[in-house]
């Protein structure tokens, strides 16, 4: 079941201090998420966002935001996240003890759970929720910055990702995405998705240039002529 290939814009490398204005922006440039990166300073080293950014942005575009939560716990937070304007709340596994409790709890709150594999986090870390979720984000780059080199033995695991998919998609009748993040651009993209990835976080390779490239670089990162 291979949807098409989605774009999400990290707004990690928006202008922070026009981020409504930015997020309008890619939404007019064909922005399929919007990816929002929120950082705690202690599961990752760099802080950014909360609820009430997440909130102030709702009303500056109607794509689907996708919600990195890269904090540890992360389940205190997700009920604000929800009430914020989240539509996938995806967590790490190493953040909380009780995974699936996690997952169960943004289900919840009807917004659709994703799990998070940092570049050294195997597979099987997911082998026995693989069926409560919606989306599988791969790191392609160790968490808390953009603008880092996508790590090329990724590559393998988001292959061996989509065959996992694939089979839990036939089983349920039900599609989740597999997201790539970290050191996307023009010449890592076509890599991701040959090996089955179909959301495209990318940060630096959409806001590079200034507004009036996002357009031609959301095209070019879908393969897009
Ligand atoms: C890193 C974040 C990424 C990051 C991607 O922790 O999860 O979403 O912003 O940035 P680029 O596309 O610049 O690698
Ligand atoms: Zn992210």
């Amino acid at each position: 079941m291979r949807q098409p290939v989605r774009i999400a814009p990290s707004i990690l490398s928006a202008d922070f201090a026009r981020l409504g204005d930015e997020v309008r922006a890619v939404t007019a440039a064909g922005a399929d998420y919007i990816h929002i990166d929120v950082m705690d300073g202690h599961f990752v080293p760099n802080l950014t966002i909360g609820p009430a950014v997440v909130n102030a942005l709702r009303p500056h575009s109607k794509c689907v935001f996708d919600v990195h939560l890269m904090i540890s716990p992360a389940d205190p937070m997700i009920p604000a996240f929800a009430e914020a304007g989240a539509d996938i709340i995806t967590v790490h596994p190493e953040a909380g003890p009780h995974l699936h409790r996690t997952l169960q709890l943004v289900r919840s709150l009807g917004k659709k759970p994703g799990i998070s594999l940092n570049p050294a986090t195997p597979i099987e870390a997911i082998a026995h929720v693989v069926e409560d979720v919606d989306l599988v984000l791969v790191m392609t780059v160790n968490p808390g910055f953009g603008g880092q080199s996508f790590i090329m033995s990724q590559i393998e695991k988001i292959r061996r990702l989509r065959t996992l998919i694939d089979a839990t998609a036939a089983r349920t009748g039900r599609a989740i995405d597999l997201e790539v993040d970290g050191g996307i651009n023009a010449d890592t993209a076509p890599l991701a998705i040959a090996a089955g990835a179909d959301v495209l976080v990318a940060g630096t390779a959409t806001f590079a240039g200034g507004p009036e490239r996002y357009a031609a670089n959301i095209r070019q990162l879908r393969g897009a002529p």
